[in-house]
């Protein structure tokens, strides 16, 4: 059965303005999507921090790049992702979708030389007997930096390839991959497609901006959709909204 993996970014589900705080109209659209999406294949979903996670990350000092050792900063993340996929649950189980935790620090962690080890014998068996996982950008245990914040892209892409899924979406507040005077790229094949836009530099969130993103998503085996809010039922209805990536 055909296996979808979907990035709902935190900008989309939390109110990026204030700490811990649910936008309950973009969950509500988000779940859903999935909600559809599960009732004709396979779907794994993976979060954002938005409000929940990065506000914490930041007060800790701890990015993608900067660990801590510091136990109770990085449960201090961790719970505040917990809060928010709490929520996610929750709004997908009022929509009769039988979704289930995985939780990153419990069940991967990133080697000396920053690559993300996430075993799936969880989550694929959770696909298997057909409930949809849940996943979350979080605080991981990084060889050589104590924990460090592994983001949901970076959770989507080993999701993908390690599952073989055939479809990637991934919903943030912008409409897609941009070019310089602002317009939606509708497909990136190489990364020189987007290099004059990206710039090559990442923008400022703890886990890195647009270029990183694609970058990752271009060495996937399957097409990778990037949009926004409004992209959402035609995604689910196997259209492509905003910017496919498809590497070659
Ligand atoms: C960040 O995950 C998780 C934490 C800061 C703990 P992401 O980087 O995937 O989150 P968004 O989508 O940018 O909010």
């Amino acid at each position: 059965m055909s296996l979808v993996v979907l990035k709902l970014g935190g900008s989309v589900v939390t109110d990026k303005d204030e700490p811990e705080t649910v936008d309950e109209a973009g969950l509500a659209a988000a779940a859903d999507a999935v909600a559809t999406l599960a009732e004709s294949g396979r779907v794994a979903v993976v979060h954002g921090g938005g409000s929940f996670g990065h506000h914490h990350a930041a007060e800790h000092g701890v990015s993608s790049e900067s660990g801590s050792h510091d136990a109770l900063g990085v449960r201090a993340i961790h719970d505040a992702m917990k809060r928010l996929n709490d929520a996610v649950l929750d709004t997908l189980a009022d929509r009769g979708v039988a979704a289930l935790p995985v939780h990153p620090l419990s069940a991967g962690a990133r080697e000396a030389d920053d690559s993300l080890s996430l075993p799936l014998a969880a989550t694929e068996t959770m696909l298997d007997e057909g409930f949809v996982p849940v996943l979350h950008g979080d605080v991981i245990a990084h060889a050589g930096k104590g924990a460090t914040i592994v983001s949901g892209d970076d959770l989507v892409v080993s999701l993908a390839s390690g599952l073989g899924a055939d479809r990637v979406g991934l919903c943030s507040t912008v409409p897609g991959v941009l070019d310089a005077d602002g317009d939606v790229i509708p497909e990136i094949t190489a990364f020189a497609d987007a290099a004059d836009a990206l710039g090559g530099s990442d923008s400022t969130d703890v886990t890195g901006g647009m270029a990183a993103k694609v970058r990752k998503l271009l060495a996937l085996g399957a097409p990778a959709h990037v949009f926004g809010p409004e992209g959402l039922s035609a995604f689910v209805a196997g259209e492509s909204p905003g910017t496919v990536i498809r590497g070659e």
